[in-house]
């Protein structure tokens, strides 16, 4: 069974604003895929039908099976803008991703057992951040917190993991360490993992597996030796891309488009409920 299906999906935002446009697609057990496509394309909206922060005007998402509305607490997701809670240690941060499994209730009481602390630990040490746990979230670098970003969602203990545009406030080297990290997480914990990313050389480096969005449709579907600079440029620039000397795709608006509009706002805190706290200048 396919770890991800998406069904003729189409999302209308509003009256007439198509975000995703018929989109079918499967994604096998333990894929790590790329969505690549310029702003506005649908990366977002396509992994906001996925973790059902927001529904599909027409067509059916399944995560393993199940509609994808039904399963957010096996899905760990990545933000931007990490939501981090600033005052609280990187291992209280981790701590909270185990929310979505424990509920509301026992959260209030900040009650934690010792799996949950070790799932913690575990997930801080999976991203390179044992030596750091108890260093406050605040005072941490920007690669640092996408890290602890990353860790939280694995003490979710998730079989999904998205991360939307998780590195495009870093640069390149600590996006690289992110990457890694996330991509390590992946693996050593047999997860899919679907992100967005607006780097395409960092892309290539992580990803098995790239999707090209544009206009909200899939219009590419292939692997690092498929996605050539043509194939970037088309999906960038669109039909015929003749984007000269090839090299328009690399890099491009790596700066990306942190605002994304009404309902990111209200929709944006992450599944496990976490206070979007800390919502710092990029
Ligand atoms: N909450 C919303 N209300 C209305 N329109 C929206 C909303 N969210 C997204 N859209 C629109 O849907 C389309 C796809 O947006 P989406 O955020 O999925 O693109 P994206 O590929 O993630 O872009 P970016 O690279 O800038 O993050 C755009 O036209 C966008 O303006
Ligand atoms: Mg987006």
């Amino acid at each position: 069974m396919p770890a991800v299906t998406f069904d003729d999906v189409t999302k209308i935002y509003g009256e007439d604003t198509v975000a995703l446009q018929d989109v079918s697609v499967e994604v096998g057990e333990g894929e790590f895929v790329i969505l690549l496509g310029p702003s506005g394309a649908g990366k977002s909206t396509f992994l906001r039908v996925l973790n059902g922060l927001t529904h599909p005007t027409e067509g059916t998402v399944t995560v393993g099976g199940r509609s994808a509305g039904d399963v957010r607490e096996e899905i760990g997701m990545v933000f931007q803008e990490h939501y981090l809670i600033e005052n609280m240690s990187a291992f209280q941060n981790a701590l909270t991703g185990a929310l979505a499994r424990n509920g509301f209730l026992r959260s209030l009481l900040t009650w934690h057992s010792q799996e949950d602390k070790r799932a913690a630990l575990e997930a801080l040490e999976t991203v390179g951040l044992l030596a750091e746990a108890g260093q406050r979230a605040g005072s941490m670098s920007g690669g640092q917190k996408q890290r602890v970003g990353i860790a939280r969602a694995l003490v979710q203990r998730p079989s999904l993991l998205l991360a939307d545009e998780p590195v495009a406030s870093l640069d390149p080297k600590a996006a690289r360490d992110v990457m890694g990290y996330m991509k390590r997480a992946a693996t050593e914990r047999d997860l899919t993992a679907i992100t967005s990313l607006h780097q395409v050389n960092i892309a290539r480096e992580f990803g098995d597996r790239f999707l090209g969005v544009r206009d909200g449709e899939i219009i590419f579907d292939g692997t690092r030796d498929d996605l050539t600079m043509d194939v970037v440029d088309e999906i960038y620039y669109g039909e015929g891309g003749d984007g000269e000397g090839g090299e328009a795709g690399a890099e491009t608006a790596s700066a990306g488009d942190p605002d994304e509009s009404g309902e990111t706002a209200s929709e944006a805190v992450d599944p496990a409920g976490t206070p979007a706290e800390g919502g710092e200048p990029t």
